[in-house]
């Protein structure tokens, strides 16, 4: 699957140059190679225990990596040199440099290996090293460089290492560094204190430049040239030979660099997008998408994704790019953790929002911070939905969910163009409220009193005009619809609400099982109390689910989902994709299921509660049928998902997406028909829709004979109170029998019988 290495395995006159990278140490770093050396890529995961997960993975090698190694050591900061990686262990400040094919040789000579170090930079043959202890950084000799070489032995592709004559360099020797770069044959320091930048190394005249007078914010090399984020404007500027410093990008603020050997790419400031300049294939670079950390080498370019810190790879240029590259997906560090604390303008990272139970810090020592930028700004195709706050970024969502003014400019949309933007993608799909978990427990906010008022139409004749919700006060009332509906409380949601991760964790007690409603294939339900107060229903997607569902797919079904609304279903309040979850909010029923009342010893319910029940979920099915656009069929109509809100009003749950041609649509929705007939048949007769205590076990196969013989009495439940007037039940059973029939075409609509439902309701029952 991995071919890349295919590719970076190959002698050296196949390539177009020597696969390379270079850059300032982080927690992502790729080592380059070539003839006998192999490139990977390095990253600190982010399981708290700051372990260094590697993969290049080729199976097809000769000099085969092990795919997705574990160096089983623990790092504070990666630098990746040619065929070897070095870092700092997190334990004790001291440097470690392994080899692609001898992870256990330390290729830090003997001289050095006592020493402390802050910073580490790998070149092509060399590193080069600040003093110091990581953590703390006052020792008496904090600043000093030591350098040593790093070379093949023979052919065997094994390394070997030496104190370096080569970096020697008094004046170098003489100065104290803060921050430091490797290059191919130099290596470029800044000097503590604001003393500028200082380059030395054999090659280091290809800069044209030995000192620079600049102070940096952070800075990189490629294998002749050196490029800086300017300290007061966060722009870039580079030096070197003039055909390897290729323009950067002028009057855009950077946060991070890394140079591959003809180009660069930096991180920008405003929306944490990538900017590549030099010699590479803009089209391959990532849009839509922002970054906490990358490293480049000459091939491909590697970087953490803030989204949900899975790592994302793409090519240099389109030369010899193997068929598939992917990266392992584990979910790495978003930065180094450091014992400073955070500056403004940056964020403290907070794991407690991954989704690892119990991970309160990706660092080792409780003590340390990962600060990165906050962002200002998003990608294009995003909108800003939440600021950046001291322990979260910005967040950013996609423009398909923009749903009001707040976002029409910076999502290009006028509100006409949006409204038809919006229709146009509806019309492609069609929701299925479909089985993905059964037996939730979602719970009511408030009775919905807002008299929706709408035209159904369909096959049944001239449009009428009715009333979907009706409360208590509609059952009081006699004859026909108001004509002057109640100004109402709109107690029904408006637009969905984004939610932050951590008020949806915190709201959960951290997504604890004493919370949990229920669970399915999809993940898992939770109960919740806002801040505010409200009870919710959090309903979290599961990794495979994540894993499995395409998130366009994801962002198309919660458009529509946001927009359906109605008394008589589970309405959506809102939603989070932050850190790559997919996390449903919902209205909480607190009645729970009809089933659990009809048939789990929850309290039996008269028959004005249960013609009340069947009306209503026959309206919210007619909605989904007649009103949502696009028609929403649910597939899996059953007393299970029809909740009891805290009026013990019927509300429609459980939600899935798929797509369906015109044909398919019809013969779904006579479907759920079907499935409500049986909901009926249970409400009139108390026994479940399959019983081995009844004969026929299958309800249909045992109620419709009955009451196609004139004998639907003996249906009716006797556990109950009788009313003294059983016609209307009778009716319900006719009902029932109408829905059940074989052939889907001499089945009502939903509108037909929530209409039928309706008049036995407002008659009222003698009880
Ligand atoms: C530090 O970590 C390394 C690698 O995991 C280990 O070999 C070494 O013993 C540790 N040192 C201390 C002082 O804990
Ligand atoms: C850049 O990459 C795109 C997408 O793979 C490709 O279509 C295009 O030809 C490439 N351009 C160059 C100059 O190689
Ligand atoms: C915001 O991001 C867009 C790209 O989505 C970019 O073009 C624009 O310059 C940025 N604006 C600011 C003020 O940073
Ligand atoms: C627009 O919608 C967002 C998200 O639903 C909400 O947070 C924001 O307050 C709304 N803004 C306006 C102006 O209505
Ligand atoms: C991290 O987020 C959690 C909520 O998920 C919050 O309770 C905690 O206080 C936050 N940690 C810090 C250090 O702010």
């Amino acid at each position: 699957m991995l071919s890349l290495l295919s590719f970076l395995f190959l002698p050296f006159f196949y390539l177009p140059y020597s696969a390379s990278g270079y850059g300032s140490m982080g927690p992502i770093s790729a080592a380059f190679g070539n003839n006998e050396d192999v490139a990977f890529f390095c990253a600190i995961d982010a399981s708290g225990k700051q372990a260094i997960i590697c993969w290049n993975t080729d199976d097809s090698s000769p000099e085969k990596l092990p795919n997705n190694f574990d160096v089983g050591v623990s790092m504070a900061a990666l630098s990746g040199g040619g065929g070897f990686m070095c870092g700092i262990l997190s334990n004790t400040s001291q440097a470690y440099c392994w080899g692609a094919l001898d992870l256990g040789t330390n290729l830090v000579p003997n001289v050095y290996r006592s020493n402390n170090y802050s910073r580490i930079a790998a070149g092509r043959n060399h590193v080069c090293a600040i003093r110091g202890s990581y953590y703390v950084g006052n020792d008496h000799d904090h600043g000093v460089v030591d350098c040593w070489d790093v070379f093949n032995v023979g052919n065997s592709g094994k390394l070997n290492s030496q104190q370096s004559t080569l970096f020697y360099d008094q004046n170098v020797s003489n100065l104290m560094f803060e921050s430091i770069v490797s290059g191919e044959g130099f290596s470029c320091g800044g000097v503590k204190d604001g003393g500028g930048v200082l380059c030395w190394g054999p090659t280091s005249y290809n800069l044209g430049i030995s000192k620079i007078s600049e102070n940096f914010l952070e800075f990189s090399c490629s294998k002749s040239s050196f490029c800086g984020i300017s300290q007061g404007s966060g722009e870039v500027k580079c030096w070197g030979k003039n055909d390897s410093y290729p323009k950067p990008p002028s009057g855009t603020r950077f946060v991070t660099l890394t140079g591959g050997s003809n180009h660069f790419c930096g991180i920008r400031e405003d929306n944490h997008g990538v900017e590549c300049w030099g010699d590479f294939n803009s089209s391959l670079v990532p849009r839509g998408s922002g970054f906490y950390a990358i490293s480049a080498s000459d091939i491909v370019t590697c970087g953490i994704r803030e989204l949900d810190l899975v790592l994302d790879c793409w090519f240099v240029n389109n030369t010899n790019v193997p068929p598939e590259y992917d990266p392992p997906l584990q979910l790495c560090s978003p930065g180094l953790c450091s014992p400073r604390s955070c500056n403004v303008g940056e964020f403290r990272f907070n794991a407690s929002t991954l989704s690892e139970p119990d991970l309160t810090s990706l660092c080792i020592r409780k003590d340390l911070n990962i600060c990165s930028r906050c962002g200002s700004n998003c990608s294009e195709g995003f909108f800003l939905s939440s600021s950046c706050t001291e322990n979260a970024d910005r967040i950013c969502s996609p423009c398909s969910l923009c749903q009001n003014s707040s976002c029409w400019g910076v999502c290009g949309l006028e509100k006409a163009e949006m409204k038809q933007r919006r229709k146009r993608q509806m019309q492609k799909i069609v929701l299925i409220l479909g089985p993905s978990i059964s037996g939730f427990l979602l719970i009511l906010v408030g009775w919905c009193l807002f008299p929706y008022l709408f035209f159904f139409k369909g096959k049944d004749g001239p449009k009428k005009k009715f009333r979907s919700c009706m409360g208590k006060k509609d059952e009081e009332s006699n004859g026909d619809a108001d004509p002057n509906p109640p100004v109402a409380v709109p107690q029904c949601p408006g637009e969905a609400q984004i939610f932050r991760l951590s008020e949806l964790k915190d709201a959960t007690n951290g997504f604890k099982e004493f919370n949990e409603l229920g669970r399915g294939s999809y993940g898992f339900v939770y109960k919740a109390v806002l801040t505010d107060g409200r009870q919710v229903a959090v309903k979290r997607a599961n990794a495979a689910t994540i894993i499995h569902t395409n998130i366009r797919d994801f962002e198309l079904e919660l458009e529509i989902l946001c927009k359906l609304r109605h008394c008589n279903i589970v309405n959506l309040l809102g939603y989070c994709t932050e850190m790559g979850e997919r996390i449903l909010v919902y209205e909480y029923m607190s009645h729970g299921t009809l089933h659990d009342h009809l048939h789990g010893g929850l309290s039996p319910l008269n028959w004005t509660v249960r013609l009340r029940i069947a009306m209503q979920a026959a309206k919210g099915l007619e909605y989904l049928h007649m009103e949502a656009n696009p028609p929403v069929v649910h597939r899996d109509i059953k007393t299970f998902n029809i909740l009891l809100d805290s009026d013990w009003g019927a509300r429609i749950s459980d939600f899935g997406l798929s797509n369906l041609n015109e044909k398919d649509l019809d013969e779904e929705m006579m479907n759920d028909v079907y499935n409500f007939g049986i909901v009926l048949l249970e409400i009139l007769s108390g026994r479940k829709a399959y019983d081995v205590d009844y004969s026929p076990p299958n309800i249909v196969e045992w109620a419709v004979p009955l009451i196609r013989k004139g004998k639907a009495a003996a249906t009716i439940d006797r556990y109950v109170a009788l009313p003294r007037n059983v016609e209307p039940l009778l009716r319900l059973a006719d009902m029932a029998e109408s829905a059940v029939r074989e052939n889907s075409g001499d089945r009502p609509t939903m509108s037909v019988l929530a209409h039928a439902l309706e008049s036995i309701v407002k008659e009222g029952l003698m009880l």
